[in-house]
Formats: C-alpha cells, structure tokens, sequence
C-alpha cells in the first residue's frame, strides 16, 4: 500500500520504517528539515536500538522516502499523524497545534476514499473533532484512531510485534469501511496473530492515556511503598517481588527508584487531568495528581540521601551521576529524573559530573551548566560520592573493587536499586538504595 507517515519523530520515525519493512510504500513528512535529512540518508536522527539498521535494510529496497513537503502525501492511501502533543507551557493540558497543523495541511492533499490513521496521544474528543474537519473538506475521506504504545528503547520491535492493535471508527463497528484498509496495513501482525480491538473514537483515545496512566501509578505505588519501607527498614525490592508473584498484581513495572520521566507518562497523567476537568469529571482523576507528586517526591528524596551518604552537607562536593537519560537504551532527556536530581545537586552546592552512553549531547542542551564527561572512568575519578540514576547496563555492571580505586570516597546511592548491595558493602562502599535498608 501507498502509505504518508506525518511527523517523523521517536513515533512517526519508527512507524515509517516498520510499515516499510512489511512490505509498504512509505513517504515519511517532517517540518524539521535537518530530520528530513539524516533519515534520507538512512542515518537516525536520535538513538533508538535497531532504527539505523532497519532505515538501512528498507532504504535499500526503494520502499521508504522522506520529505519536508506535505504534498508528497498525495497519493498514498493512508495517512498517519504521528506528530507530538507536548504539554502546554504553564498548564497541565496538550498543545494540540501540531495535529491541528498536521490535519489542516493534509487537507488539501486528500482523495476520496483516504484514511486518515491517528497515533498521537490526544485528549478524549480530538477524533471527533478531527473527523468532522476531515468530512468537511473531503466528505469521502474517513478518520480512525489507532494508538500507539510502543517504549522508546523496543520501538522497532513494539511496532513490528503489538500486543495489541486499537482501532477507534465512528461509530464503533467492525464494519467501518476503513477497518478493512487498516487491516490490510497491518496484515502481517495480524496474520502473526496480534488481537485487534474495534471501538468508538473516544474509547480508543481513552485507552491509550487510561494504559499510560496504569503504568505511572503503577510506578508511584511502588515508590509510596518505597517511602514506607525506608521509614521502618523494611526492602522495598523483596516486597515488589513477593506481590509481584501474584500474577493479578505482576512483577513489571513494580521497580521502585528515582521515579518515571520522559515524554509520555509525566504529560499524559497531567493532560489526563486537564482533560477530566474540562469534561466535569475531574474527581475521577484525582488520584493522578497524588501519583504525580509521590514521583515528584523522589528527587527531592534522592537529594536529601545524597547529603547524607555526604556528612551533611552538598557544598563542594564532587558528585558523579551515572546516567542522564530518562530510561537506559535511550538518548531522550525529557523530563528526566537523573537530569533533574543532577541540577538540583548542583543548585545545592555540588560539584557534578554527569556521564551516560548516549545522552550527553541532548543533555547538555537542556542543562548546559552541568559537567559532562563521556569516559565512565574518568566520570568516576575523585569522586566524594557516585549516584547511579539510569540503569544502563555498564553501570549495573560496574565492579565495586575496581571502582573504589577510581573514587575519593568509595560511597553509592543506587537510585534505581539495581546493585547487588552486599557485594558493594563487601568491597568497602557506603551503599544506599531507596526504600531498602
Ligand atoms: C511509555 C509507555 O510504557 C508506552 O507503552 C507508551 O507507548 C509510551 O510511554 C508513549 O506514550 O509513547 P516510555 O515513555 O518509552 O513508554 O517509557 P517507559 O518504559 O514506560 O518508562 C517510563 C519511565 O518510568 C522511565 O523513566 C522509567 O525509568 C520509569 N520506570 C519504569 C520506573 O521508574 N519503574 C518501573 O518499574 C518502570
């Protein structure tokens, strides 16, 4: 099939390159004329394991194009908007000016019969607005919702291998004209045997910022549970494995630590909310705002252990913080709460260093005043104290031994409790974790 994928960042990027390799014709759109570029040139323009490789394998077939010009999209079958929703500044809600951009510029491009294929995270209510304008200008054109829920750091394979697929049509039934064209899209993944879920528009967004929502109070419970445990001595890591042996509660996303971050969960609970409050439903949603402030509370718990693990007090003191980016296997430093708990160390009185494999550029672009240093060793060298922060494998793999003959003082805050505690004890470290004693 002709398909236009519009927006080619961590989503739409990854989305052009998959619907390739299942045997697609893709134009990828993009504004930003320097992604447009380096995605042309099969080169990816932020790091996302086995994008570089996949770009290449399709680039070479002849199957993936990309473009800065919105008219490339004629033609092409199926249109999918992938363009962000970030939150608004100084509110909670979604800016909604790229998709509003995204669909007023895809008009004119339309023929009877397209389907236009949502996948941004939009507040309940967007679809069918966006519908009405789509009919509007092209009466023969349809609107179907299709969320997306792949982590940054599986992209490729999240996209490849759904657990699920979404599909919101007016309506809601399965004999919506365009869940036909969507399936044949999709055909492989269907075929593999991916379970497909047809709904109205509002339950299908609704999925989707409901599943993110999920997974942050998931993460807060387990970091309330974290500060219980620290106030009586009790191992927030044993608790999150013992209940997480009951396959009703499950073991994922139970590791307590220095909290969530990125571009997704932090701003879709918020826009959740905003969200519920325009409907009237804002009592719903209440809960979000303790989930969202119990992880906010960590990283002013990180640095409150950290003066401890300090003697006291932060001034002067050379800090190392391994890892910047949100999560491992990934270069986004989006609302990151290493990031976060290195300025704030550093507003504190410290000296920080701060390393990580593939963040540092991005980095050193929302926090320029912060000391960055690529090699791990140099990182750790005289340092008064490390806080491990993203669990990239290299740190979780670092040895105690070796790193104490790095370090001024041999002491560790793990802040994704990730360390083998005993065996840093063994080797001379004062180990901290967060809600384990
Ligand atoms: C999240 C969702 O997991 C995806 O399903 C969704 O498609 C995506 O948002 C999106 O809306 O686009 P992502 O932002 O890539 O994906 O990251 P996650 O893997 O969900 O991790 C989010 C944060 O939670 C990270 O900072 C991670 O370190 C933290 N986390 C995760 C914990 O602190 N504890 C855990 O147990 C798990």
């Amino acid at each position: 099939m002709k398909i236009s994928v519009i927006g080619c960042g961590y989503l739409g990027a990854v989305h052009a390159a998959c619907m390739a390799k299942l045997g697609h014709e893709v134009v990828g759109i993009d504004v930003d004329e320097r992604k447009v570029t380096e995605l042309s040139a099969a080169r990816a323009p932020f790091f996302e394991p086995g994008l570089e490789d996949l770009l290449k394998d399709v680039q070479s077939t002849g199957r993936l194009s990309f473009s800065s010009d919105i008219a490339s999209a004629e033609g092409s079958a199926v249109h999918f908007i992938c363009v962000g929703t970030p939150q608004k500044k100084g509110e909670n809600g979604a800016d909604m000016a790229y998709v509003d951009a995204a669909v007023s510029d895809l008009l004119p491009h339309l023929s009877p019969g397209d389907l236009v294929v949502g996948k941004s995270t939009v507040p309940v209510g967007t679809a069918a607005r966006l519908s009405t304008k789509i009919r509007e200008s092209q009466p023969a054109a349809h609107l179907l919702w299709n969320p997306e829920f792949l982590r940054e750091g599986h992209a490729v394979s999240d996209t490849l291998n759904p657990d699920r697929l979404v599909y919101g049509v007016t309506g809601g039934s399965e004999e919506h004209p365009s869940v036909e064209t969507l399936d044949l899209v999709y055909s492989a993944p269907l075929e593999a045997g991916t379970p497909r879920l047809v709904m109205d528009l509002p339950t299908a967004e609704l999925v989707k910022t409901a599943a993110n929502s999920f997974l942050a109070t998931k993460i807060s419970f387990i970091n309330a549970m974290a500060e219980l445990c620290d106030a009586v001595g009790a191992d927030v890591t044993l608790l999150a494995d013992a209940i997480g042996m009951d396959d009703r509660i499950g073991r994922k996303f139970l590791d307590a630590g220095i909290g969530f971050g990125g571009g997704c969960l932090p701003k879709d609970i918020r826009a959740f909310m905003a969200r519920a409050g325009e409907l009237g439903a804002d009592q719903a949603l209440t809960f979000l705002r303790e989930v969202d402030a119990i992880n906010m509370r960590r990283r002013t718990r990180v640095v409150e252990i950290t003066r401890e693990l300090c003697g006291g007090s932060l001034l002067g003191k050379r800090l190392t913080v391994l890892g910047a980016a949100f999560k491992p296997k990934s270069d986004d430093v989006r609302d990151s709460p290493a990031l976060s708990v290195a300025a704030q160390l550093q507003l504190q009185g410290a000296v920080v260093t701060v390393t990580d494999p593939e963040a540092l550029t991005n980095a050193a672009r929302r926090f320029p005043e912060l000391h960055y240093e690529e090699s791990t060793e140099a990182a750790l060298r005289r340092a008064d104290a490390l806080l491990l922060l993203t669990e990239w494998p290299e740190y979780r793999d670092l040895d105690p031994y070796d790193a104490a003959r790095l370090v001024a003082s041999p002491r560790i805050l793990d802040g994704r409790n990730v360390l083998d505690s005993n065996k840093w004890r063994a080797a001379g470290w004062t180990y901290r974790g967060l809600g384990r004693p």
